[in-house]
């Protein structure tokens, strides 16, 4: 049967720890966490099985290993101790047997993007960034439909457009929409990035280092590897939507409770074909999976073993690849979440009536 493994790590130090050492998430606090998990080493998480393609009745199955260190601990310690450690997990995922090895959540982002790791490693690497491009983009089009946003004359921003999946999203929606904010941190990167996707926008773009352009914006896709949230609810205008696909999440918790008249929706989540069981509590429902640990599966069922998403350029053509295998084989969106919990049409219909409400409001005042 072939195989795969994903690397996960913790994201929130005490909650992540507490659901594969109770114990040990209870006495600690988050500095004794992200302190101990310098010494700690990879862990076997769990056996991931039931998965089985729509297309050729294939089935596989896989692993969950960890890498011990917080977000915070990969940013403040020195590249090369992080690769070594996610080496090193890896190791364990090849001792277990895994024809594939997919990077989760931050050990995709550290240094070149898992160009160190899949040479340090037998095992074919991705990272998983392409289809988290496709899954991201599909979202914010499906969300846009819901919230009666006509993409064709909206207004969209993607923050982190310089990064390696933050680029992509923005090619993409770049034919979507009337007006594209690219929002960086680097005026000149980002001119970089403008300059070589007008040749083929459709879109008006407009790059900007500062978020308080978000507050123009009807459509906001947000990707940054930030560690602290960057959207917040003064950025946004009433009846937006936010698609956040970074973890650790860049839309400040502040949102969901100041703001009944946005739409927050998380970026990355897929149904998973057959009735997987990952045998682990991630956070997300049966059945469903980050899009970075669907093209790690995706590729697995295709047989398509091969470094196949590595470094921080990505393409557009391999994003739209992977995004037709994973069509293929039965991943699809899955219905939105937001802030850990399902997004129901109820909820849906109450930030379109506040929208409305605020736009009054705002009208009044002007
Ligand atoms: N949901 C999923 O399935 C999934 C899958 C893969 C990755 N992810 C998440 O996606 C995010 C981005 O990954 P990536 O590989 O594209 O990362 P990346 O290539 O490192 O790009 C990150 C971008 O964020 C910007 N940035 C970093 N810190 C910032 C800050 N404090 N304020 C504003 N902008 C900041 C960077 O700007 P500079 O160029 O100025 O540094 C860069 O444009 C990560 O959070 C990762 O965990 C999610």
């Amino acid at each position: 049967m072939d195989t795969f493994a994903f690397i996960i790590h913790p994201i929130d130090p005490k909650r992540d720890v507490s659901r594969k050492f109770p114990l040990l998430g209870r006495v600690l606090n988050e500095k004794q966490i992200d302190f101990f998990s310098s010494f700690f080493p990879p862990v076997y998480i769990s056996e991931i099985e039931g998965i089985k393609s729509q297309a050729t009745g294939k089935e596989i199955k896989g692993w969950f290993v960890a890498c011990p260190y917080t977000p915070k601990r990969m940013l403040e310690l020195p590249e090369r101790t992080v690769y070594r450690k996610i080496i090193q997990t890896g190791r364990m995922a090849e001792k277990l047997g895994a024809d594939i090895l997919g990077l989760g959540a931050f050990t995709s982002v550290v240094g070149d993007a898992g160009i160190t790791i899949a040479k340090g490693l037998d095992v074919p690497v991705t990272t998983g960034d392409s289809y988290t491009v496709i899954v991201a983009v599909n979202a914010i089009r499906e969300a846009a439909a819901i919230m009666d946003i006509p993409l064709r004359g909206a207004t969209a921003a993607v923050v982190g457009a310089t990064g390696a999946i933050g680029q992509v999203c923005a090619e993409l929606l770049a034919d979507d929409v009337e007006r594209l904010y690219l929002i960086g941190r680097r005026q000149e990167t980002l001119e970089e990035l403008r300059d070589r996707l007008k040749v083929h926008a459709r879109a008006e773009l407009i790059i900007s280092t500062n978020m308080d352009v978000l507050s123009e914006s009807q459509l906001i896709l947000t990707v940054t590897s930030a560690i602290h949230d960057v959207v917040r609810p003064e950025h946004l205008q009433p009846g937006s939507v936010v698609c956040d696909v970074a973890r650790p999440r860049d839309v400040s918790a502040m949102v969901a409770a100041a703001r009944d008249d946005i739409l927050v929706i998380d970026g990355g989540m897929v149904d998973v074909p057959g009735s997987v069981d990952f045998h682990f509590n991630f956070g997300f429902p049966p059945g469903k999976a980050y899009a970075c640990m669907a093209e790690t599966i995706a590729l697995a069922l295709e047989g398509r073993f091969e470094d196949y998403t590595l470094g921080k350029h990505l393409t557009r053509e391999r994003a739209e690849e992977i995004g037709r295998i994973a069509m293929k084989h039965g991943f699809r969106l899955s219905g939105f979440r937001s802030f850990e919990r399902e997004v129901t049409p109820d909820h849906i219909e109450e930030v379109r009536r506040n929208a409305r409400k605020a736009h009054r409001v705002r009208k009044v005042h002007t």
